[in-house]
């Protein structure tokens, strides 16, 4: 057979052109903008308008964002129904990837111009924070909860949540969370949402695709992984023993590596200087020193970094977030990045249908049954 490149994972491999984020010898930017310019100054709200639209809004561009986020948030009552029924058991993530599916029946917006699916974008955004905030409240036997125009879209998640308006700490967290999450090039959920787009598949049929693909624990589902990793341990010492042994075994420790960033991913420095700051407001020195136990070692001795999810499991833990909102909330903040990258994908299109490498038995004759 004809030799071709193959690069397992497309590793190394540009699969497509994009204006909406960039990773520049290990720097972020969206749309131009670095991350942490974005994390300092902005808010999520600004974000998504910079994503959806192009660049950040001026105040009455924001101010319609934020109507837009508000208004959105209402679910449709069948989807509030579904959400009721769907077994406890079964995990947020796949509850909100049925929920935004669901939601897509009743999606208010019609067409797929250009404005109808920058409007489409914030819908999506929007349901999914709804979502999973209303599947929480009804979990917890509450009666779904209002939505409070004053509060800002990641206070609002937490007030919807959890019946009570969060502190201006707790608020900013999240959001900063939120903006970190929003975007990132050409990862695997992104990708898998062009993928579909280039088929002209839908908004929603894509961003579901999305939701499928961040939910491995190589991907946005590290961020679940990486605190349950921590809560095994009492100790810093415990941590210390068992990232050695981790290691050793040659096993994956979550929350560090990255296919892009192998000097280190910023969006993990950016949250983890918050991180110390909320532990020490929160008496949480011994979680920081269980943290370091395990950073420590990668570091130093494997130069293995922590990408963004490391900092953000205990981030939300101390926030007091139950461990399988994480994923789901990174999903709240992602949609606005996969939905830019649809827009982009459908403004100009072409099919991706790769090739791949054949590794089965060469061609072989097809036996009567009788004689196989
Ligand atoms: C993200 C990830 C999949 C990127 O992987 P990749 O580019 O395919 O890199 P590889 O898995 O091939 O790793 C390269 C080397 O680093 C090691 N490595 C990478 N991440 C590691 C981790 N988290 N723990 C321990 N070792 C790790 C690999 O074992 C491999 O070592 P080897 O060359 O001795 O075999 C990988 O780092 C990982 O699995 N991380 C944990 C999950 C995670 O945090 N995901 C969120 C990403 S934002």
């Amino acid at each position: 057979m004809k030799q071709m490149n193959y690069s397992p994972g497309l590793e190394g491999v540009v699969a497509g052109e994009t204006a909406v984020a960039c990773v520049d010898q290990g720097k972020l930017l969206y749309r131009g903008y670095a991350i942490g310019d974005l994390a300092e100054r902005a808010t999520f709200e600004e974000v998504a308008h910079l994503l959806v639209y192009g660049d950040l809004p001026n105040s009455e561009q924001l101010r319609r964002v934020q109507e837009r986020l508000l208004e959105y948030r209402k679910l449709h009552e069948l989807v509030v129904a579904c959400l009721r029924r769907i077994p406890a058991a079964v995990p947020m993530m796949d509850v909100l990837r049925t929920g935004i599916s669901m939601a897509g029946h009743f999606d208010p917006i019609v067409g797929d111009t250009l404005p109808d699916l920058q409007l489409r974008a914030l819908w999506l955004s929007a349901q999914s924070a709804a979502i999973v905030a209303t599947r929480y409240s009804v979990l917890n036997g509450q009666e779904p909860i209002a939505p409070r125009p004053d509060l800002s879209h990641a206070a609002q998640i937490l007030y919807q949540a959890q019946g009570q308006e969060p502190d201006a700490l707790s608020a900013r967290l999240l959001d900063l969370t939120l903006i970190l999450y929003a975007e990132h090039e050409f990862n695997a959920s992104t990708f898998t949402a062009r993928v579909i787009c280039s088929t002209l598949s839908d908004m929603v049929s894509a961003v579901v695709g999305g939701i499928g693909a961040l939910k491995g624990s190589l991907h946005g589902g590290a961020n679940e992984k990486a605190m349950e990793m921590l809560l095994q341990f009492r100790t810093a010492d415990e941590a210390s023993q068992w990232v050695r042994e981790t290691l050793m075994k040659k096993e994956k420790v979550m929350g560090f590596g990255h296919r892009v960033y192998k000097h280190g991913d910023h969006r993990a420095h950016i949250l983890e200087r918050e991180l110390r700051k909320l532990a020490e407001l929160k008496n949480a020195g011994e979680w920081m020193a269980i943290y370091d136990a395990i950073k420590d070692p990668m570091v130093n001795e494997k130069r293995i970094y922590p990408n963004v999810d490391y900092p953000c499991g205990l981030t939300y833990y101390l926030l007091g977030l139950p461990i399988d909102l994480y994923t789901p909330l990174f999903v709240c903040a992602r949609m606005v990045g996969w939905c830019a990258h649809y827009i982009e994908q459908a403004t100009d299109n072409r099919l991706y249908r790769p090739l791949s490498r054949y590794t089965g038995p060469v061609e072989r004759k097809v036996w009567p049954i009788g004689e196989r």
